[in-house]
């Protein structure tokens, strides 16, 4: 038997390899996962371009040939095999693989809802990324919803907690000037984990949601009823340049990134999230207005869960997931439509799609490299 990997050159994103390794004996301690299903978005396009200098390449190595690198995705699996007396087989789980058919894991720190993988070349990595979820007492599962939480659970998580950090900073200021609502300005307004944000800012009061996009994603954005305006690129200048403002960067585009604190000239904060328009990524030297900050996720979280306990905020997280999946699959009007596609050249023809940008915003992919998707 063998595992089938996805490669790409590290170096060149487009291109491309299949790799079969077959499969060795699993030694004692350790599980073997079948992955079944693994969402696609712009933010494994990102984990790719940024691959060396956040160590997504570390992850799961291409250890014969380091020029190529195994993207990272999120998605669930089932115990295949187990040699771990704590994990049985045919136990599911939700959580951070390669896009191959299987994988080995070295289940520690079990406890009745998780588990990480303690492989050496993972140890000092992050461990939000080495953690495993147990379905059976995830309270985040449910099996009819598996494709919309590979799709959405790691992003809305970001989502939540730049929407809770702003707040927390009380908007860097901009929304407390008498007469001016706080604009809150969002890049690449179409991405899931931009849109998830609009849907908590727009919760918040005194707040103006731009939504700022392409302009064939226009029509795609004010569908969702989440911002308040929607521009395109080119119509910054509509944004009154005294308006408070703070600009939610999850394109990444330095050459908008500068217009923009040119333009606004009361930018109070500016938060760099993503960067899905790859081939226009730069640095911020020299901008005018407030540094550009890199949005720490993790710090967010580890504020909260010492304020609040970290029961109270995996409550708080997951009564806003619940509410969020409401509306994202709400029956009248789905903001995501999920497109499964199984099998190697499906996966590639997929991963190009989205690496170029070409992907409908309203699709969700989920792919698989083992047996077809079961619906
Ligand atoms: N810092 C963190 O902790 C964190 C966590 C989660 C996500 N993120 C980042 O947030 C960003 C969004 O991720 P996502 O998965 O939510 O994205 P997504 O839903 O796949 O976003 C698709 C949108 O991104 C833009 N886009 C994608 N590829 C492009 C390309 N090649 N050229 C130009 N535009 C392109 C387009 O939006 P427009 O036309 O609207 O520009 C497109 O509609 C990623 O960069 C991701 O890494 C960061």
């Amino acid at each position: 038997m063998n595992t089938t990997y996805f490669e790409v050159r590290k170096n060149s994103l487009g291109t491309t390899a299949f790799r079969q390794k077959s499969i060795a004996a699993l030694p004692e301690g350790q599980i073997r996962v079948r992955i079944e299903r693994f969402a696609l978005t712009s933010n494994n396009i990102t984990y790719a371009a940024m691959g060396d200098a956040m160590q997504y390449w570390q992850f799961f190595p291409v250890t014969e040939d380091p020029e190529w690198g195994r993207i990272p995705v999120w998605g669930f699996g089932v115990v295949q095999e187990s040699q771990h007396p704590l994990i049985e087989p045919g136990e599911r789980l939700y959580g951070y693989f390669p896009m191959a058919s299987s994988l080995d894991l070295t289940p520690s720190t079990i406890s009745g809802g998780h588990f990480f993988d303690a492989a050496p070349h993972r140890a000092t990595l992050h461990p939000v990324y080495n953690q495993y979820m147990r379905c059976s007492v995830d309270p985040f599962y449910t099996k009819q919803t598996e494709d919309l939480q590979a799709l959405l659970r790691p992003l809305f998580i970001t989502s939540w907690l730049i929407d809770d950090f702003l707040a927390d900073n009380a908007f860097f200021g901009a929304t407390t000037e008498p007469g001016h609502k706080g604009w809150m300005l969002l890049s690449s307004a179409s991405s899931k984990t931009a849109y998830g944000t609009a849907f908590q800012l727009a919760k918040r009061p005194n707040i103006e949601v731009v939504g700022l996009t392409s302009a064939g994603n226009v029509a795609f954005c004010e569908s969702l009823g989440c911002y308040d305006r929607v521009l395109t690129y080119g119509q910054l200048p509509q944004i009154a340049p005294d308006a408070p403002s703070v600009y939610v960067d999850f394109s990444g585009d330095a050459r908008f990134r500068k217009a923009l604190h040119t333009h606004c000239k009361r930018l109070k904060y500016s938060s760099s999230i993503g960067a899905t328009h790859i081939a226009d990524m730069g640095g911020s030297k020299d901008l005018p207005g407030p540094k550009a900050t890199l949005f720490f996720a993790p710090a967010q979280i580890k504020k909260r869960s010492a304020e609040w306990g970290s029961q109270a905020l995996a409550q708080r997280l997951l009564q806003s997931w619940r509410d969020f999946l409401a509306t994202v699959a709400g029956a009248d009007s789905p903001w995501l439509a999920v497109q499964h596609h199984a099998g190697p050249d499906a996966v590639k023809a997929t991963y190009l799609e989205v690496l170029c940008g070409r992907a409908d915003p309203h699709t969700g992919h989920i792919l698989s490299l083992g047996a077809a998707i079961e619906a």
